[in-house]
């Protein structure tokens, strides 16, 4: 999913400090050269830093000598010295983490109550960094970022094959030059060695959520010795996702999308939808509406042109609660959109989605009627598709894979186009890892998980507690939405401070819950930075 997934980060008041060389900010002390930001989303009196560091292009052919200038963005502590670096990474994958980052200073410009300084590479694939893209013009991007359920009609799974491999092909016949040099592991390796000339103690502090723990996963397994902290969040199972495998991707969705209803049912002030119902009516009414959408679609024109327009059929309808299903705090205009489709009444459709009421999301009505055409506007694809280890031959062998992604439930078939590219990849990675996950760090790694999380189930976060050897998890429960930035408990976030501190974690099969209310507008991060 192409979306931030960092909202905002709490300020991390940490007592013990690491024995590092103490350094200044803003000088040239280890081989970046920190100075002012040249990017049109960073305002120019942000503090945020910007350098680049040139890294080998590709690492399996060294020698060649040539070199990528890596981007490299930091938000540094006011404090001096520094405790050292924390890297993040925005998710995605295909997020620059650009966003965030501004996101971020803007918060912590308010406290000074931070050692860290917090360090972003902006991933291979991503804005400047090898930015990947798979079309030249807006409209080709477009007809290709249509989306489609594959449970839509009965031909539909043909129609997302044939499509996925039309753009597959494009891309391999774009992207010659550098469309191999995108993949994770590079990635792990950029880290590193920004780590290593870092000039701190050669060890790696990192936090991440969703596709960012599978770059962490990565990293941890193909340099255990030099993991010092790691925080994953909303967690990936890696085996699952080099084998292309998403069995267990959505386990948790229809859950998700039970605590809505059961939400809307509760609070009938936030929830048009809700009409005295029970929970369960309230689903069932959804339901129906779906399925009414498929033999009869709506027009919606372009709000105040003449020109375009969207048809909210079963397919975007249906993607747009799978997108919102991610976001609690967003449920609240969720529920006016889907109110608005089931009464069928175009002026409210057309209002609520000029106003974009649901926020981000890649199927909102808002990022439909989009122009412009971003030169990494594939990075997703790019970097997800070369780093999987299995291809199909065709369709019908596919098929399967697919049949266990949808068996998860109803709203399983969200982005059936993502792994359905995948399987035609042409692209693959020059450095793929295939190795496992047994490893053991020498520090343990910390994982958070909601319990209701749509995109990355809890199942996925207890299989990586178990796998790597020594790794805790802190499951949210009650938790629901993609990763604690949705849905927060106080208690989560003291045992990150904790463990950034002191380096401990909590015992096995600790449990946070959240008490934040559905519906509510809230994710419980409003309390945690007013404090
Ligand atoms: C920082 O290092 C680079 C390359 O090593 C050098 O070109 C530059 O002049 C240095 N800048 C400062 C302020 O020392
Ligand atoms: C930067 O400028 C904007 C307005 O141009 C202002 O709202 C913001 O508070 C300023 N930020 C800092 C860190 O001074
Ligand atoms: C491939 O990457 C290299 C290094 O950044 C760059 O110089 C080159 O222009 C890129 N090629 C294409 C086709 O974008
Ligand atoms: C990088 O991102 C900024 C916004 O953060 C955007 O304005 C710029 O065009 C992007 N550059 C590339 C090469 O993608
Ligand atoms: C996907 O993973 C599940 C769970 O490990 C496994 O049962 C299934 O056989 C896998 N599917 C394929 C096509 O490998
Ligand atoms: C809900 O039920 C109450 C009591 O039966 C009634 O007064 C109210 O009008 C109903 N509200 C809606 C939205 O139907
Ligand atoms: C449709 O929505 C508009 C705008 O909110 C409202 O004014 C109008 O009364 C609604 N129409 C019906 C039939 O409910
Ligand atoms: C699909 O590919 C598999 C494996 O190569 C092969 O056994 C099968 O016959 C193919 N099926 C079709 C319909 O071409
Ligand atoms: C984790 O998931 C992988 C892929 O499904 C599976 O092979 C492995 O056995 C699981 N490990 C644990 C400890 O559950
Ligand atoms: C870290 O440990 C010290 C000493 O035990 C304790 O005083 C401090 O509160 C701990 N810090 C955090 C954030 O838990």
């Amino acid at each position: 999913m192409r979306s931030s997934h960092l909202l905002t980060l709490p300020a991390l008041a940490l007592a013990t400090p690491f024995d590092l060389k103490s350094r200044q900010n803003n000088v040239n002390s280890s081989g970046i050269t920190w100075g002012k930001c040249h990017d049109p989303l960073i305002p120019g009196n942000s503090s945020l830093q910007c350098g680049s560091l040139d890294v080998p292009l590709d690492y399996t052919n060294e020698d060649s000598g040539a070199t990528l200038a890596l981007e490299i963005v930091r938000a540094p502590t006011p404090k001096v010295p520094s405790k050292g670096s924390i890297f993040f990474n925005a998710g995605g994958p295909g997020a620059s983490g650009i966003e965030d980052l501004v996101a971020l200073a803007s918060r912590i410009q308010f406290t000074t109550n931070y050692d860290y300084d917090i360090v972003n590479i902006v991933p291979r694939g991503t804005n400047s960094t090898l930015p990947f893209s798979c079309y030249q013009d807006t409209a080709s991007s477009t007809y290709a970022g249509l989306t489609l359920a594959a449970s839509a009609y009965d031909t539909a799974p043909a129609n997302i094959w044939v499509q996925s491999q039309l753009f597959a092909d494009n891309c391999a016949a774009m992207q010659t030059e550098n469309g191999t040099l995108i993949g994770t592991a590079f990635t792990a390796r950029d880290l590193m060695r920004v780590v290593d000339v870092l000039e701190e103690d050669g060890l790696l502090r990192y936090w991440a959520p969703s596709y960012g723990t599978l770059l962490g996963a990565t990293v941890a397994a193909m340099f255990p010795d030099k993991i010092d902290k790691m925080v994953l969040d909303g967690v990936v199972n890696p085996t699952l996702y080099y084998r292309n495998n998403e069995s267990e991707t959505f386990t948790s969705i229809d859950g998700t999308f039970n605590g809505f209803c059961v939400g809307c049912a509760e609070n009938p002030d936030k929830c048009p939808l809700a009409m005295n119902q029970t929970a369960d009516e309230v689903k069932q009414g959804i339901f129906k509406m779906l399925e009414g959408l498929r033999t009869d679609p709506l027009a919606i024109p372009t709000p105040g042109g003449p020109l375009g327009g969207i048809v909210l059929d079963y397919s975007f309808v249906k993607n747009l609660i799978g997108s919102s299903l991610y976001y609690p705090s967003k449920w609240s205009g969720m529920a006016s959109q889907l109110f608005a489709v089931q009464q069928r009444n175009l002026t409210l459709i057309s209002e609520i989605l000029s106003a974009g009421a649901a926020g981000g999301g890649d199927a909102t009505g808002s990022n439909a009627l989009q122009t412009a055409v971003a030169p990494d506007s594939n990075a997703r694809d790019g970097i997800k598709c070369s780093d999987v280890l299995t291809h199909a031959a065709n369709r019908s062998e596919f098929q399967s894979a697919l049949d266990a992604r949808h068996a998860a439930g109803y709203f399983a078939d969200a982005a059936d186009d993502l792994p359905t590219r995948c399987a035609q990849w042409k692209l693959p990675a020059k450095e793929r890892y295939d190795g496992d996950f047994k490893v053991k760090t020498t520090k343990p790694i910390l994982l958070i998980n909601n319990e209701f999380d749509p995109a990355t189930p809890l199942v996925s976060a207890k299989n990586v507690s178990e796998t790597f050897e020594n790794a805790v998890l802190v499951e949210q429960r009650g938790g629901y939405g993609h990763t604690i930035w949705a849905h927060v408990s106080p208690c989560t976030v003291q045992h990150i401070a904790t463990y950034f501190a002191n380096g401990t974690v909590p015992e096995k099969g600790a449990i946070c819950d959240v008490t934040v209310p559905l519906l509510s507008g809230l994710t419980g991060w409003e309390e945690i930075l007013g404090a």
